[in-house]
């Protein structure tokens, strides 16, 4: 009977940094909100509200005119211009790595179509959507196929690609693959963060070593439904919010489980998980026990 962690679950580095930028505003006591929600967390997000920091969902919501704090995914331009033609004060938490990919996009805006690969309806796709002046958005590499004549048509125009940095490392690298055959004058720009990149990694190989695997983190977010997708390849995957929803999930006949979580779960969700995933195993291991005793 085992549980293990990952050793790359939990807040990444741009989690973090937004996280403390908004408790910095907290314990303060300057009046403030979120653009949207700070990171898909719904504890975080309900924690933010507690302390008098509420998400707002459009600019002319911030009725009081409160420090904003910009959320880790980043948003497109016109956010921030709409913000200070309010006069709103700007705490940007927008991700260090986010922010590079803004920056490629609005180098290449002028002379290119960008090309990129993530998901349409995520803040932080529609955030570099917006620094670009002509752009594609592909969900995976079956996706891709549908630009295909586009992109025929087009050959030899310039084109740049980047990709949200929660996408998959394998669909990246088949993405690369047919692209590279398709547009001849490309260039390539990997923005999936590290952290993604390791995180996934150490999931799929915690995946190929246990009966079954417990994925936590926010349902809407993106990396976190990400990392079940690549465990589900693997084994049994259950994605839980919260460790009492480990009690909806049957782990009968799992002996080994190993957990992950996305980057915007706090630790101490992982701690509440990792305790009671042992409960349950120890439980299951005792009932089994006295079951073969009253067989006997
Ligand atoms: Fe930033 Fe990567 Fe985290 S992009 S928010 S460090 S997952």
């Amino acid at each position: 009977m085992s549980v293990t962690v990952a050793r790359t679950a939990g807040f990444c580095f741009g989690v973090q940094r937004a996280y403390d930028l908004a408790m910095e505003l907290v314990r303060s006591g300057r009046p403030a909100c979120t653009y949207g929600e700070l990171i898909h967390n719904p504890q975080i997000v309900a924690k933010l509200y507690k302390a008098g920091i509420p998400a707002i969902e459009r600019v002319e919501d911030n009725i009081d005119r409160r420090a904003v704090i910009i959320r880790s995914h980043g948003v497109p331009p016109s956010v921030y211009h709409a913000l200070a033609e309010m006069g709103c004060e700007v705490v940007d938490a927008t991700c260090p790595y986010v922010q590079k990919i803004h920056k490629l996009a609005a180098a290449y805006a002028k002379d290119s179509i960008i090309l990129i690969a993530g998901d349409p309806s995520h803040p932080e796709v529609q955030g570099i959507e917006g620094f670009c002046e002509r752009h594609l958005t592909f969900k995976n590499a079956d996706e891709l196929k549908s630009l295909y004549p586009f992109l025929e048509k087009n050959r030899n125009k310039a084109f740049v690609l980047l990709s949200q940095t929660t996408f998959s490392v394998s669909e990246w690298e088949k993405s690369v693959e047919k692209l590279k055959k398709v547009c001849t004058n490309l260039r390539i720009f990997d923005t999936i963060c590290i952290a993604t990149e390791r995180r996934q990694r150490e999931a799929g190989k915690l995946a190929a070593e246990n009966d079954a695997m417990v994925v936590v983190g926010g349902r809407r977010s993106s990396n976190t439904v990400k990392l079940a997708q690549i465990c589900g390849e693997f084994c049994e995957t259950f994605l839980v919010e919260s460790a009492k929803e480990l009690y909806d999930c049957d782990f009968n006949g799992h002996t080994r489980v190993g957990v992950t979580a996305g980057a915007s779960t706090p630790a101490w969700i992982i701690k509440e998980v990792h305790k009671t995933m042992s409960e349950i195993l120890r439980d299951q291991d005792e009932l089994s026990f006295e079951e073969m005793l009253n067989q006997s």
